[in-house]
């Protein structure tokens, strides 16, 4: 059975002012009822052809991870505790040796994405599975609509079978001019940041491009110790990998990878726009989350935690009131976020 492996170690800090190191992005209710770690467990539950997720988390969240999961019933088959965290390639290679590093198929998933269609989603893996049994690496491809910089872009290729093609060539993250010339190419998807490859190969392929991650973290593991269904690499030895991520390490370097595009209604959540536009909104363009009062108002996403707001005469704004905190900004500005992280640092 294919074993998901959900990646839950991610700070979110554009979503500030909700987000933050104690309770980052996947661990908050943002687009339903469900925090995004509990819609990523519920997606492949009950589906015979899945085993129980295996989770691989910041040590610090392990409580909280754990008590969502029970929340919403989904049982992990463990519970991968890093002490510190070193980025995607060290954590998946952490899940590879845990089911043993053998041909076991990996669907490895980002916590804090939507899936509007899983219907969909299920399909593209059944398209990929064939070749991923043999032994390719698979990721899946989403059709850009922005030159966006925080993306892994990739050059679509032959096709190797229905609706799987060979990647050309995968670019981790371009700068403004390579997204926008990758955009008006017309042959190029966005990487969702979901993979689909079996154990083994994801070690091999690691092995040849990044051959200090896998040695530190064989280490951490060799050392891990066990507490139920914990398991607590080798702090010490784990701190040794590389940071990396798998991205960068592997899937820009690697021959054999595969890509399926695919409609899926994926979005990563990256920002209060893109929260703005998944949200349900009223006629006048609104999504309004708490106790809020608008009057006169147009297109503005509000969230109110534990205050009133009340606001007339606005269009086109951001208000993020949380806490001691209060987030203001016009639509289409919220990647600035992280520029008002950094101006409160010097602070
Ligand atoms: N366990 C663990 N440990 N998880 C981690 C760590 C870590 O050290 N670092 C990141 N993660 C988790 C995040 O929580 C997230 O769910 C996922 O791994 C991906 O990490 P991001 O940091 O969000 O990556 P990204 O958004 O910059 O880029 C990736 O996703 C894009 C799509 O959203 C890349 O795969 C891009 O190519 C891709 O386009
Ligand atoms: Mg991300």
């Amino acid at each position: 059975r294919i074993v998901p492996v959900i990646l839950s170690g991610g700070g979110g800090t554009r979503l500030w002012p909700m987000s933050r190191a104690h309770r980052p992005k996947q661990l908050l209710p943002l687009t339903a009822a469900e925090t995004m770690l509990q819609l990523t467990a519920l997606r492949m539950h009950g589906d015979a052809r899945f085993a129980d997720p295996l989770i691989v988390a910041n040590a610090g969240h392990a409580e909280a991870v754990e008590a969502q999961l029970a929340d919403v019933r989904v049982t992990p088959q463990a519970l991968i505790l890093e002490p510190a965290g070193r980025n995607t390639a060290p954590a998946i290679a952490l899940a590879a040796l845990a089911v043993g590093g053998d041909d076991t198929p990996l669907l490895v998933m980002p916590s804090d994405h939507v899936i509007g269609d899983v219907d969909a989603f299920r399909a593209a893996i059944d398209a990929a599975l064939p070749l991923v049994r043999d032994g390719w690496m698979a990721t899946f491809g989403i059709t850009p609509d922005a030159a966006e910089t925080g993306y892994g872009y990739i050059k679509v290729g032959e096709a190797l079978r229905d609706g799987v093609h060979r990647v050309e060539r995968f670019v981790e993250k371009p700068n403004r001019a390579g997204a926008e010339a990758m955009l008006a190419s017309g042959d190029h998807v966005w990487n969702g940041g979901i993979f689909l490859f079996r154990a083994d190969a994801c070690l091999e392929a690691l092995t040849a491009f990044a051959p200090g991650i896998v040695a530190a973290v064989r280490r951490s593991m060799e050392g891990a110790a066990r507490r139920g269904r914990h398991i607590l690499p080798d702090p010490a030895a784990f701190a040794r990998s590389p940071s990396d991520s798998i991205d960068y390490a592997v899937m820009e370097k690697a021959d054999r990878v595969a890509v399926v595009p695919v409609r899926m209604g994926w979005s990563d959540v990256g920002s209060w726009d893109a929260l703005h536009l998944l949200a349900d909104r009223d006629l006048a363009g609104n999504a309004l989350h708490g106790t809020v009062t608008a009057v006169d108002t147009n297109n503005c996403y509000v969230r109110a935690e534990g205050k009133h707001v009340a606001m007339v005469g606005v269009d086109d704004l951001i208000v993020v009131a949380d806490g001691d905190e209060i987030l203001i900004l016009p639509r289409g500005r919220s990647q600035e976020v992280k520029k008002l992280l950094d101006a409160m640092k010097d602070k």
